[in-house]
């Protein structure tokens, strides 16, 4: 059984709807981007419900072709098209007594989308080339990292499904948006891997948990548990160092937004006081962060060859090692 991880405020917010909207049939609409958790929320919603003994049927909206997703959704009778050789339950009727759960809904085509509004009023729908209306009792849990009200504002997502979908909406902040999650989290996974590869437990160097910290994680979640993965199966210590963690995480921090402002087309333009009260910065801090830029970017450049790097920045490799100290980059 998978655990939630959560000590940020923000997500604690979220499992306090899941709380109370648990033991409702109300239709849940989950939100957030890739990677930060909807299908674990939507999945608890299901535990903690009066429904949680019925069956928990996924289908993910993206994944399946439009030709199928209908008879995939409602289920066909015998003869409904070419393959249709045997009539089938869709997944409507699997889910009978539990909870469906309509992943990436924002993909659904809008024909169906017509079809879905219907089963979310009434609960009823035929089968693909059948008659007969069938009634279900299902509860409907969808998740979606689109903006869907931009999408009904562009006319790929209808309205009044939107309104309907949306009784009860979960929005899962971004990690970064979440700082306090993210070692915990990171703990969890690595103690997890480490036991799954069998080997000693590993620990995180301070200076690790900082980059881990101002990273921006574009993927979430996810990504922090692919990280945890790829530490516990090529970390030759039992301490995980700057050494270990790819250089992406180093150059992509938060602060990377704020430093573009630093660069200009194909031209140096000497920075102005106003440039440093534009970042917010001191001199000391703007010196230091046009430093540490120009490193971590000789140190990608040599592949993290430190006697390359130093080459490329016209320093001795003693310097720059002292430097990397200084600065914390190394260990
Ligand atoms: N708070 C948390 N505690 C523990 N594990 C978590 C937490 N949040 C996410 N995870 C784990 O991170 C991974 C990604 O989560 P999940 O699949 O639920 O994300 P998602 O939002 O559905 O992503 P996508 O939009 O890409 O489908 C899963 O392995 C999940 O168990
Ligand atoms: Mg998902």
């Amino acid at each position: 059984m998978k655990k939630i991880i959560v000590y940020s405020e923000k997500l604690k917010q979220a499992l306090k709807i899941v709380n109370k909207v648990a033991a409702t049939n109300s239709t849940v609409l989950v939100t957030g981007e890739s990677g930060t958790g909807k299908e674990l929320i939507v999945r608890e919603i299901h535990k903690r419900s009066h429904r949680s003994k019925g069956p928990f049927v996924p289908i993910n909206c993206g994944a399946i072709p439009k030709e199928l997703i209908e008879s995939e959704l409602f289920g066909h009778e015998k003869g409904a098209f070419t393959h249709a050789i045997r009539s089938r339950q869709g997944r409507f009727e699997l889910a009978n007594g539990g909870t469906i759960f309509l992943d990436e809904v924002g993909e659904l085509d809008i024909y169906l989308q017509v079809k879905l509004l219907r089963v979310l009023q009434e609960k009823e729908f035929e089968r693909v080339g059948g008659t007969k209306t069938i009634k279900v009792d299902v509860r409907i849990v969808a998740a979606t990292n689109k903006d869907l009200e931009e999408e009904v504002k562009k006319g790929n997502f209808r309205e009044d499904l939107y309104y309907r979908l949306n009784v009860v909406n979960i929005y899962i902040p971004p990690l970064r948006e979440r700082k306090e999650d993210i070692l915990p989290l990171a703990d969890y996974f690595l103690k997890k891997y480490c036991k799954l590869n069998n080997r000693e437990e590993l620990t995180l160097s301070n200076e690790v948990k900082e980059i881990l910290l101002n990273y921006n994680w574009p993927g979430n979640v996810r990504e922090l548990e692919n990280l945890m993965e790829r530490f516990s199966i090529l970390c030759e210590n039992n301490k995980v160092t700057v050494e270990d963690v790819p250089l992406k995480l180093l150059e992509n921090t938060q602060n990377t937004q704020e430093s573009k402002a630093l660069t200009c087309d194909n031209e140096f333009i000497f920075p102005t006081l106003s440039t440093l009260n534009k970042l917010n910065l001191t001199l000391k801090e703007f010196l230091e962060e046009i430093e540490n830029r120009l490193i971590l970017e000789a140190l990608k450049k040599s592949g993290g060859v430190k006697n390359e790097a130093a080459k490329l920045l016209g320093l001795k490799r003693t310097t720059l090692i002292e430097k990397l100290k200084k600065k914390k980059l190394l260990v």
